[in-house]
């Protein structure tokens, strides 16, 4: 039996929700990650160094006891950002890094950015005091295509921010295409790769018909794409790192409005193991995993260790989601019903 022993790894691009859904998810990614970004764009979203301290402690108490899990807090960059709050937030350890969403972009960025120009004042304090930016890179107009939405950020947007800020530590969160996969090495910023984004391209949507189980924002692409992203994450280059964007929805909101995100933390390690072992590269799974992120964030890799072993895994249709015992919803993971090639043994000394 294969096996592959690695420094624990981090998730550096996560949504937990709040609630029961937080309280019932949060153990797939404590469990084996050390730490991880955590998404501010909850119901009411994290705009305040306020609501950024409440969400941790209901994150905390949602972990299970003699947890070290490690949630790293961000907040919602507005049209109204205070500059000094948020610099004061990531001085004091309280918020870790700033998330810019593009109005309308994505789940709940009703109130996100609708001039990215207008941010400019609050990126030069962020780039002076080493504030990272994470970045959900599409534009949102209608005219363009939902296809190119990347591509015409990176040009529109993000080439001028990073002329205009060239010591800014940018991520460029969850790409997506081959032409953010040379602009990101081009310029020297970070990006995270999720999962999915490795596994489907964008037939994936019309499998049996309209199918929202692969909905996910920013979309995924054609097939090259796909292949690039795959050379990107598992060439081990520093520049790329591991962030799952896992994103839960209930099933029966999938089902009525087919919102966008694709909840897959259940299997992230097995499913990123998958292409790792196609692409010939398990030997580089470390670095994507465990060292690439820590190195771009200024941080120490995790000391524990974790086992992964390569045998049978079937994944389950649903993951329940239960109150006080009584199942009351379910949530569809990623990979669902599908029998993957990779298992998490757990941590080891
Ligand atoms: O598919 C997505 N789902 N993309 C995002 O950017 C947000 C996420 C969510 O929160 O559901
Ligand atoms: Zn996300």
């Amino acid at each position: 039996m294969k096996t592959l022993t690695i420094l624990k790894p981090d998730d550096w691009h996560l949504h937990l929700r709040e609630g029961l859904v937080l309280k019932n998810i949060i153990h797939f990614t404590s469990e084996y990650f050390g730490r991880a970004i955590v998404m501010p764009n909850t119901k009411n979203p994290i705009t305040s160094i306020d609501k950024a301290i409440a969400y941790k402690k209901l994150i905390t108490e949602a972990l299970p006891k003699s947890s070290n899990f490690q949630p790293l807090m961000t907040i919602y960059l507005t049209d109204e950002t205070d500059k000094e709050e948020l610099i004061n937030g990531f001085k004091n350890n309280v918020i870790f890094a700033a998330k810019l969403y593009p109005a309308n972009a994505t789940t709940n960025s009703s109130h996100g950015v609708k001039k990215i120009a207008n941010l400019y004042e609050v990126f030069e304090s962020m780039q002076e005091s080493g504030m990272p930016l994470l970045i959900h890179g599409e534009v949102t107009d209608s005219e363009v295509d939902v296809f190119d939405r990347e591509e015409v950020f990176i040009d529109r947007e993000l080439q001028p921010i990073i002329k205009t800020f060239p010591k800014l530590k940018i991520v460029l969160e969850h790409i997506t295409t081959s032409y953010a996969v040379d602009f990101v090495q081009e310029k020297n910023i970070g990006a995270t790769i999720t999962p999915h984004h490795l596994h489907i391209n964008r037939n994936a949507m019309f499998f049996g018909g309209l199918n929202s189980d692969f909905y996910c924002l920013p979309v995924a692409k054609r097939e090259n794409n796909r292949l690039a992203l795959r050379k990107a994450a598992t060439s081990g280059k520093e520049c790329f790192f591991l962030g799952t964007d896992s994103a839960p929805h209930l099933r029966k909101w999938k089902a009525f409005c087919g919102c966008a995100g694709i909840f897959n933390s259940p299997v992230a390690l097995e499913s990123y193991l998958t292409v790792f072992e196609e692409e010939n590269a398990l030997d580089n799974f470390e670095k994507f995993a465990s060292l690439n992120g820590p190195n771009f964030y200024n941080l120490s890799p995790n000391k524990e260790k974790l086992k992964l072993v390569s045998k049978s895994n079937k994944i389950v249709e649903f993951i329940d989601v239960i109150e006080e015992k009584d199942i009351v919803e379910q949530i569809k993971p990623f990979h669902a019903g599908e029998t993957l090639n990779w298992q998490v043994e757990g941590i080891v000394n």
